[in-house]
């Protein structure tokens, strides 16, 4: 799955910007990871069963650590010259990671965790190489932890799906 940056993203920043590609980027990103976090709490709220103590509070644990990130993510665009999407329409259109629906089940649950993860590394190695062109080490420095935070995620997450 490639990460994909839509055409609309393009009217959030000025043609002189060396860190245009970045800005699309982290716009992109920031609206997945709006739709992880909403999915979250979705899997927070709906969950049922024998796992639920554990899992209620991870997801909790998880859509904490991402509302962090979403902001270091949307201040981060301000910094290098770029205005963050902050509606829920663009954050839906412009999202590849979907919103679930009606998941009760822990398996099913983790199965989209570990998937959306797998999708924001994916996106998060892209904004790297984008930012690493730019010389803006910066971002590049906070991809690297969110990399790095994910890794570790995923291998978690795979061991729970055995
Ligand atoms: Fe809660």
């Amino acid at each position: 799955m490639e990460p994909m940056i839509k055409e609309n993203l393009k009217a959030h920043i000025s043609n002189n910007n060396s860190n245009s590609e970045t800005i699309l980027g982290l716009n992109t990103l920031l609206s997945n990871y709006q739709i992880y976090y909403q999915n979250l709490r979705a899997l927070h709220w709906l969950i049922e069963g024998k796992q639920f103590f554990v899992l209620h509070e991870k997801y909790e644990e998880w859509y904490t650590e991402a509302a962090e990130n979403i902001d270091e993510v949307a201040e981060r665009i301000l910094m290098i010259g770029g205005k963050p999407t902050h509606t829920l329409e663009d954050y839906l259109v412009d999202s590849e990671i979907k919103p679930i629906k009606n998941i009760y089940g822990a398996e099913e649950g983790i199965q989209v965790v570990y998937d959306n993860n797998k999708y924001l590394l994916e996106h998060f190695k892209k904004v790297l190489k984008e930012a690493e062109k730019a010389d803006d080490e910066g971002t590049v420095d906070m991809m690297s932890g969110l990399i790095k935070n994910t890794e570790k995620r995923i291998w978690m997450l795979k061991s729970f799906l055995g």
